[in-house]
């Protein structure tokens, strides 16, 4: 399978390019905003393609030419504002949705987090966070594309354990972003995750079973 990763120089997003360059049955291209990160991705077999989220649509679509799948998993980050909460999280990805649609790329994979299906568990913090999230899920939704939301709890810097809780609804926990780019890496052949959202945090299930098993 061709699949494009946005966000692809972030945490999860260089480990994802990893697993797909070492699976040796999915050919992955990184869609970075800087051509001095393409060493990186090189290195590991990948291709890349230069793309910015506050491009035009017709930006993004040229990227996603040739591909089976997109994952995103961009984001703005914390330290930035709500402006690029807007302009990244929420717009960037109802774009990218709209790309797919135009190119005719199937399959999406978003990477929205915990809580952004239900409004009453936004904290007051990050509610514009959780704002874009939830909307940009729900463009996805309604997109017509085949689609898998998958919505992390916190996610740590710590070595993945290849074991997690994935369902519908979750109570709040933590997860490494090691075992997120695993269950993003293998719900692109289950097909348990086609159309479906779901909640994932750290757990006793190996992840191949856990997304069986939704
Ligand atoms: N933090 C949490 O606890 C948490 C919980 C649940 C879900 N999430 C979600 O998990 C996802 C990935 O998290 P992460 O920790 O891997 O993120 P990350 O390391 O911050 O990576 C985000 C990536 O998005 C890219 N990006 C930002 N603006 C862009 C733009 N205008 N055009 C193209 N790319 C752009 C960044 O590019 P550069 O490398 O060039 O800056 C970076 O590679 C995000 O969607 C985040 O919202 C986070």
């Amino acid at each position: 399978m061709n699949v494009l990763v946005i966000g692809a120089n972030g945490k999860i997003g260089k480990q994802l390019v990893k697993l797909l360059s070492e699976s040796g049955e999915h050919r992955a291209t990184a869609m970075i905003r800087d051509e001095k990160q393409k060493p990186d991705f090189e290195i590991m077999g990948a291709m890349t393609v230069v793309a910015d989220l506050e491009d035009r649509t017709e930006t993004i679509a040229l990227a996603m030419e040739g591909m089976d799948a997109v994952v995103f998993t961009a984001g703005s980050g914390g330290h930035t504002g709500p402006d690029k909460t807007l302009l990244i999280d929420l717009d960037g990805a109802a774009k990218s949705v709209e790309a797919a649609r135009q190119t005719g790329v199937g399959r999406f994979l978003m990477v929205s987090a915990i809580g952004a299906d239900d409004r009453e568990r936004w904290s007051d913090q990050i509610k514009p966070y959780y704002v874009a999230k939830h909307h940009a899920d729900n463009i996805l939704l309604a997109s017509g594309l085949d689609y898998t939301i998958v919505r992390p709890g916190l996610l740590l810097d710590k070595p993945g354990t290849g074991r997690i809780s994935a369902a519908e609804h979750l109570e709040p926990g933590g997860v490494p972003r090691e075992d997120i780019a695993r269950v993003l890496y293998e719900a692109l052949g289950t097909e348990t995750t086609r159309n479906r959202s779901f909640d994932v945090t750290s757990g006793d299930t190996p992840v191949r079973e856990a997304l069986a098993n939704l």
